[in-house]
């Protein structure tokens, strides 16, 4: 049985060997997973991503920074607010559909950009695009994503937002923006919260456990850690990779008026967590916020996203559409959300959790329980519709409570 394990999980970790998807098929029915049906909640596939992904590829996805206090708190924010139901109102229509800034999607729940998603699936990105077809979700792709854009683009059969690097040289950056926009990519979302490094410990720690050689895929720094090599991204084909990083400690807003310049697209500024940003995101022509913590893999501040997005929310002054990611795990934290004032709610390791273990199946599993937990949520607090979704159906108990 060891041996057995021992092979599948081999396999499954080699996106070269065709047995790639079927291992780790294999691995989740070991698991109790036989099919996505079995599982109940957006855990029963953290639990089997986490026995099938190599140590390191799952430390890359587990990881926060430091002591990953922030990635907790991103979770654990959620609690500070309960909610209200009411009663006797007329629940038999619901509507979960809603529109961001030109994008309609069948719910508010979206595919957070997630980097290098074949790490999980030998599908990678394009699973995920198939998956946000099926279900009508949005979803947001990564600068270092490990499928070109196109590819991804024909699998979703409608347009996703980029996210962007802002990388340390501008014509880099504007190639790539071009790129994205010849592509029809109507937004694109600039990463601010990462400018110059990170500690990701829990990912260095797993790294120990895995055998193979992290550079036969990765740069590795002098401190040992991999980074995604640039050279093998799609999007930087063709662009001189050398001495490129993917942000720059130096930028301003300055970067926003620059980016304005070189492209229609609709700009949105991921990883703002304070007012101030808010309002100057708002002066500096943003069309949208996310706010995000990079799910905890930036600043160890130990502060919820969830608990930024109403200060950022009043910076905002409702002059631009507010999303916000990082630590939604159930239904209910996308309606408290929502009740908070987002927009949109994104999801970035769970749906990675549902590709992991079974492709495009296993993210529409995840997009699918969400949903489910998020209208009963909208049922019991009787809102039939996202605009519904009010702060009045929330208390708040003033901080996040233990258990
Ligand atoms: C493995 C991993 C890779 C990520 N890659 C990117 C990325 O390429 N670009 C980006 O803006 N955010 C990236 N993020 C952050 C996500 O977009 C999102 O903000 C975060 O995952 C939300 O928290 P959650 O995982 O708790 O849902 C990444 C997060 C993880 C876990």
């Amino acid at each position: 049985m060891t041996d057995r394990r021992a092979l599948l999980k081999f396999l499954a970790a080699s996106p070269l060997l065709g047995g790639f998807a079927a291992a780790q098929k294999a691995l989740a029915a070991d698991d109790g997973l036989e099919s996505v049906a079995d599982a109940l909640d957006v855990f029963d596939f953290e639990a089997a991503a986490r026995r099938i992904l190599p140590p390191a590829h799952w430390g890359y996805l587990a990881s926060g920074v430091d002591g990953d206090v922030t990635l907790r708190a991103n979770m654990q924010g959620y609690s500070r607010w309960q909610l209200k139901p009411r009663r006797f109102i007329d629940v038999s229509h619901m509507d979960l559909a809603t529109e961001v800034l030109g994008t309609k999607m069948s719910s508010p729940v979206f595919m957070s950009p997630i980097g290098s998603q074949r790490a999980f699936h030998a599908e990678g990105e394009i699973a995920v695009a198939k998956a946000a077809k099926t279900k009508n979700q949005l979803q947001i792709v990564s600068t270092v994503a490990s499928m070109p854009l196109e590819g991804i683009i024909a699998a979703r059969g409608a347009p996703v937002w980029l996210q962007l690097y802002t990388t340390n040289r501008f014509e880099a950056t504007t190639k790539i923006v071009k790129q994205a926009e010849a592509a029809g990519c109507p937004v694109v979302a600039v990463t601010v919260d990462l400018p110059a490094g990170r500690n990701t410990v829990t990912a260095s720690r797993l790294r120990k456990d895995d055998t193979r050689t992290c550079a036969n895929c990765h740069v590795v720094g002098p401190s040992g850690n991999p980074a995604p090599n640039l050279a093998l991204k799609p999007l930087f084909t063709g662009l001189d990779t050398q001495g490129l990083g993917q942000t720059s400690p130096s930028l301003t807003w300055d970067f926003i008026k620059r980016l304005r310049d070189v492209t229609k697209m609709k700009i949105v500024i991921k990883g703002i967590e304070a007012m101030e940003d808010a309002q100057l995101a708002v002066e500096h022509g943003a069309d949208g916020i996310i706010v995000s913590n990079h799910g905890g893999r930036a600043l160890e501040s130990g502060r919820g996203t969830v608990e930024s997005l109403p200060e950022v929310v009043k910076g905002a002054g409702g002059r631009i559409p507010v999303l916000v990611d990082g630590g939604v795990r159930r239904g209910t934290d996308v309606y408290k959300a929502l009740a908070l004032g987002a927009s949109a709610v994104g999801v970035g390791r769970p749906h990675v959790w549902g590709l992991a273990t079974f492709g495009q199946q296993g993210v529409e599993r995840v997009m699918d329980i969400l949903n489910l937990e998020l209208r009963l949520a909208m049922v019991g607090c009787g809102a039939r519709s996202i605009r519904e979704i009010s702060a009045a159906s929330l208390i708040d108990t003033g901080a996040p409570r233990p258990g």
